[in-house]
């Protein structure tokens, strides 16, 4: 059953009809964006969830890992694409540092997201050792996103990009971790890289929307970033990613189709060039022709 009948103008996604999405078995679709275009690109295909997700580091600013990223970038970008979301739900990462210190400072640090980024949502990582934060966080009036399995933030504790949740002892921190989350109150759970089998368990289990990301099909949506969707990175993909286009090939073809027209003098044409009006025009020949009749 769809919760929006045809020709009704688009509700705003909001975490209550998340949750209701979950309810009545419809997917959640979630990419991420980082800048007015592409949110707005995002938006206007209807997708629930615009995160501006801390994979900005890699993706857009060739950082190694998600660690470099700073609060203030996190922002500057989440600001940009709230200029470009009217309908999604705009969910801003918290960075690496900005929320693991000090209480006090994760509440400050996420109530400038909303404040002064104009995020709906923040998300954060890690299992049930957030769950205190979570709810202090929410209690200052900030809906929070979970995430949980492979965590990049907690990259060089889990000594690289690793499968979690493999063994049994795995899945039973995966379960407490998601079902802690949910207790607190998240408003979705981000699963990253985690076998199928565990992400169904987990989506059964908790009341919140699961999103996936390398955690198979039964999640309650699905989240890529969107420079993996499009084929726009430099390094081979993970397991879970599809190229939904070639956005590299498009736009190197059509850098060296324009340094070739340079080169070859055919670019611009005339049609790209602006002329005078006529009279100016005459004008000037008339100049031009009295300028050379002088130097006779
Ligand atoms: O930063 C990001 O893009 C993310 C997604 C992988 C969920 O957190």
């Amino acid at each position: 059953m769809s919760l929006i009948s045809a020709g009704e103008p688009r509700q705003k996604i909001t975490v209550a009809s998340l949750r209701e999405k979950k309810l009545h078995r419809q997917p959640i679709t979630c990419l991420t964006a980082y800048d007015y275009s592409s949110a707005r690109l995002v938006d206007e295909e209807a997708v629930d969830i615009v995160l501006v997700g801390d994979s900005l580091a890699q993706a857009v600013l060739g950082y190694e890992t998600t660690l470099s990223v700073t609060l203030a970038e996190m922002l500057h970008h989440t600001r940009a694409a709230r200029r470009g979301v009217k309908h999604g739900l705009l969910v801003g990462d918290m960075p690496f540092g900005s929320y693991q210190a000090d209480a006090s400072e994760a509440v400050r640090n996420a109530a400038r997201f909303v404040k002064e980024a104009g995020a709906e949502v923040v998300k954060i990582e890690g299992g049930e050792k957030r769950a205190d934060l979570i709810r202090r966080m929410i209690d200052a009036e900030i809906p929070v996103a979970g995430h949980i399995g492979l965590t990049p933030q907690s990259v060089n504790v889990m000594g690289g990009y690793k499968v979690q949740g493999k063994s049994l002892s795995g899945v039973e921190q995966l379960m407490r971790d998601a079902t802690a989350l949910d207790r607190a109150g998240v408003a979705f759970l981000v699963l990253e890289c985690i076998p199928r089998e565990v992400a169904a368990m987990i989506t059964a289990e908790v009341q919140t929307p699961t999103i996936g990301i390398g955690a198979g099909p039964d999640c309650d949506g699905q989240v890529l970033v969107i420079h993996d969707l499009l084929n726009l990175t430099f390094g081979p993909p993970a397991k879970f990613v599809h190229h939904y286009g070639d956005a590299r090939k498009l736009i190197s073809d059509a850098i060296q189709a324009f340094r070739e027209d340079v080169a070859g003098r055919h670019y611009p044409a005339d049609e790209q060039s602006y002329h005078l009006p006529k009279e100016t025009r005459t004008a000037l020949d008339t100049v031009l022709a009295r300028k050379q009749t002088m130097r006779r």
